[in-house]
């Protein structure tokens, strides 16, 4: 059954002009459906962080459109909403690094994002320890980030992505800080939320090892993306 949650079409993005002009995304269709785990795959500077930051909508393309769940979101490189509102309630983003603030716990650090989202009180302070839990984080929720290893970090990071049960989740390159068992726990765990939550995972990645975690591999250069040929579906 078809449940796109995000479809971009025809997304175009360009750097620079004249001489340096450079174009990053060349005309770029994408569906990902809920439940499905994506990879995004190709060399440095094909384009990837791009595509990734135009579909999360903290980057628009200068043309092309963005459907969220069926709602039209950017329509020929315009803004049909208010997009900072749908990133905070709809869109978990997993960086490279995990980006915590220094001087909260891990709860506090996923408590923020609940918080803003106006989700306050002792229903969000609970989700956020047992979201902890489920990260296998449980003894660690009133550490703060320095405390904790490099991936107990990510997997806060994580955490923190997920604590408003966005539909959609995008990670540009998560695995990267991590040693290559740490780095599959990592994406086992992403790949066990979207078949267990429905969401639509798309993971900007370079470690080959993990490839046989995802639903569908896209691979991208020189701004434009393909879908591997016998991936599965
Ligand atoms: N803000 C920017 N200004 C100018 N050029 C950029 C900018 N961001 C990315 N680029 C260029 O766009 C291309 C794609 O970059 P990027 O999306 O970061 O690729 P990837 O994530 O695959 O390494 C690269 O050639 C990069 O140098
Ligand atoms: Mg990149």
């Amino acid at each position: 059954m078809d449940h796109p949650i995000l479809r971009a079409e025809a997304l175009v993005k360009t750097y620079g002009q004249g001489d340096t002009e450079l174009v990053a995304l060349n005309h770029v269709n994408f569906v990902v459906e809920a439940g499905e785990v994506a990879a995004l795959l190709g060399p440095s500077g094909s384009g990837k962080s791009t595509l990734l930051t135009a579909l999360g909508l903290l980057n628009l393309p200068e043309r092309g459109s963005i459907w969220l769940r069926d709602r039209l979101v950017v329509a020929e490189g315009v803004a049909q909403v208010d997009l900072a509102a749908v990133r905070r309630g709809s869109i978990g983003f997993v960086f490279q690094k995990a980006n915590l603030i220094p001087f909260l716990t891990a709860r506090e650090n996923v408590l923020l994002a609940m918080q803003l989202n106006d989700r306050v009180g002792r229903a969000a302070a609970a989700r956020a320890v047992s979201l902890l839990g489920e990260l296998g984080l449980a003894g660690r929720a009133d550490h703060l980030p320095e405390a904790l290893s490099g991936g107990q970090q990510q997997r806060v990071a994580i955490a923190r992505a997920l604590a408003n049960e966005p539909p959609l989740i995008l990670a540009d390159e998560p695995t990267a800080a991590l040693d290559s068992h740490r780095g599959r726990e990592v994406m086992e765990l992403l790949k066990r939320i979207a078949h267990d939550r429905g969401a639509a995972v798309v993971v900007v990645t370079h470690d080959h090892r993990t490839l046989d975690v995802f639903d569908t591999i896209h691979e991208m250069e020189d701004g434009v993306l393909t879908r591997r040929p016998g991936a599965p579906a």
